[in-house]
């Protein structure tokens, strides 16, 4: 295979965990584009019609389930009718999370409640629909790839309220490298993309204050906020056979952000 083959995605069925929303519906049609068949999974039922729809669009195979990937049995049955329509998974992407700018206090007094619902979006959601997509890929034995969306706030503390988000996130960095120690042995490859704020409706609030734009752009030297689009190739990378030796690596997408630091 030449190396630019190795990028392609022919055959191969992807399942995206939260493909409904801004980053996940981006993900699902760049891996569609790519050539593989995908999977939505989404709470919503309406995004994730929609995201599939758009997929379906570039002339490939894709379907909507709806499920909330914190709940062991949801996640469980999406991995069944992934498997009974397409025959298995090869790849699988974690983009449910986020949440972070909804609620923002100081870390001396986080409360509880925000602290546990952030936790279970980014943390649990990611745990749990791994374990069920895993666990198909490991008696399956045909190998996997797993890509989780982790964020420069794993690594970067922020001079605001975000301890659960960060706690979240760095939590989500180390299941990385923990995941891809112990699967390895099944050929299961696990990566994370990293990204600094990204364009999308769920920080469209805290990115449409001026002042605190401009904080955030002046402090990354490429000079702007990312887009979706800037997350997709690495997920492609880490999607496909172009990474067959990569495993438990975080992926700063962050304009140079981190390199700053
Ligand atoms: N946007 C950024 O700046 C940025 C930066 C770094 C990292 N990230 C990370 O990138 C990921 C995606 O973010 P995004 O901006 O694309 O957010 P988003 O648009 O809200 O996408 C997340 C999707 O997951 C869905 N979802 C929520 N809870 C779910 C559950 N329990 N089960 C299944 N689906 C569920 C959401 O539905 P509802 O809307 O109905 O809840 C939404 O469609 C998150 O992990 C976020 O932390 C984002």
């Amino acid at each position: 295979m030449s190396s630019v083959d190795a990028f392609g995605l022919d055959g191969r069925v992807a399942f995206v965990s939260g493909g409904g929303g801004a980053i996940g519906s981006a993900i699902a049609a760049a891996l569609g584009s790519a050539g593989a068949r995908v999977v939505i999974s989404e709470i919503s039922e309406e995004r994730g019609e929609e995201a599939a729809e758009k997929v379906r669009a570039l002339g490939v195979e894709s379907f909507a389930v709806t499920v909330d990937a914190t709940v062991e049995a949801q996640a469980e049955m999406a991995v069944a009718r992934a498997v009974e329509t397409f025959g298995r998974i090869d790849i699988m992407v974690n983009a449910v999370g986020g949440g972070a700018g909804k609620v923002i206090f100081d870390a001396q007094d986080y409360p509880r409640d925000a602290w546990d619902w952030i936790l279970e979006l980014n943390l649990r959601s990611t745990l749990v629909a791994t374990q069920a997509v895993v666990r198909q890929m490991i008696t399956a034995g045909q190998g996997g790839r797993i890509v989780n969306i982790s964020s420069v706030r794993a690594q970067l503390g922020i001079n605001s309220g975000y301890s659960a988000y960060v706690a979240a996130k760095g939590a989500v960095s180390s299941l990385t490298r923990q995941w891809a120690t112990e699967w390895a042995k099944y050929g299961i490859t696990v990566n994370a993309i990293a990204p600094t704020f990204v364009d999308t409706p769920q920080v469209a609030m805290l990115l449409g204050d001026p002042a605190f734009k401009a904080g955030v752009v002046g402090r990354i030297p490429l000079g702007r906020v990312g887009e979706t689009g800037d997350l997709v190739g690495a997920v492609i990378f880490f999607a496909s056979g172009a990474s067959s030796f990569v495993t438990g690596q975080i992926l700063g997408i962050d304009g140079g952000l981190t390199a700053t630091q």
